[in-house]
């Protein structure tokens, strides 16, 4: 099925601040890399068929590369993001204002600090949802009753991997990859029990950011490091697209990181 995508180019992207333990200000990053890599991404969704549209980046805002911050939008509703860290704070209203000038009537601006597709991954029955690093379980409620879905909570307890999107990801409607170790022993419970027969990604797969990966159930985008991960997602019938992003992971991002889903 064809999906929507909203991108933004890394035109001003840069590690300036470290908000999560992958930013090293002082080593930098290259900026040209990461344009080039990101339209490698890019190319790849046009190629599987998939509509990306195109926020325009905001000088000041080296972060917005990284979409899936920017908001949730499932049955096209769009609950707003507002970010933790005072760096990112204009992202949210630039998302929003993106949708309402693109006609999504129902936007909702959140009272709740949430990071949107960072930490919001959606299901066809259910939302799965991170907090313990940016998103406030609030906002995991706030969610539930403007989108009408379930909302199920997750609690990340590994700064590395502090969204949920760096530690899971939707294979498709009704199932998951994912590394334990992000999550608390309650929510790994949840997890197994939810999700009986999701693939388990080794500590080395996730720590090259191999779960920020972008599945539209058949074909999954996903870091060219994420060897084993690869050969398993191959071997369960899924056609695997490897990307390098290895520039953007200098600022704790990767393929999802910078790919926000509208659905609906
Ligand atoms: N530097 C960004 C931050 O720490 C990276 C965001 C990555 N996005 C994501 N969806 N995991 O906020």
């Amino acid at each position: 099925m064809t999906r929507h995508y909203l991108m933004c180019r890394p035109d001003h992207f840069a590690v300036e601040y470290a908000i999560n333990p992958w930013m090293h200000p002082e080593a930098g990053a290259d900026r040209e890399v990461a344009i080039s890599q990101w339209e490698t991404l890019r190319s790849a969704y046009q190629e599987l068929g998939h509509r990306v549209s195109l926020i325009d980046p905001v000088e000041g805002l080296p972060d917005m590369v990284f979409a899936a911050n920017g908001a949730l939008v499932v049955g096209g509703r769009v609950y707003g993001a507002r970010f933790t860290h005072p760096q990112r704070a204009a992202e949210g209203p630039a998302y929003l204002d993106w949708f309402v000038d693109n006609g999504y009537e129902r936007a909702q601006e959140a009272t709740f600090t949430n990071e949107g597709e960072g930490d919001f991954l959606t299901l066809d029955h259910l939302v799965l949802a991170g907090t313990g690093f940016r998103t406030d379980i609030f906002a995991h409620k706030e969610a539930q009753e403007f989108l009408g879905r379930p909302v199920v909570t997750l609690q990340l307890v590994d700064p590395r991997f502090y969204h949920l999107d760096t530690a899971l990801f939707p294979l498709n409607g009704h199932n998951v990859a994912y590394f334990p170790g992000a999550f608390s022993p309650g929510s790994q419970e949840v997890l197994r029990a939810l999700f009986p027969d999701a693939i388990i990604a080794s500590e080395g797969d996730a720590s090259v950011l191999g779960l920020n990966a972008v599945s539209d159930g058949t074909n999954v985008v996903i870091n060219i490091e994420a060897a084993d991960l690869q050969l398993e997602l191959k071997r369960r019938g899924f056609e695997v697209i490897p990307v390098d992003l290895s520039e953007l992971r200098k600022a704790g991002g990767g393929p999802k990181c910078c790919t926000l889903e509208i659905r609906g």
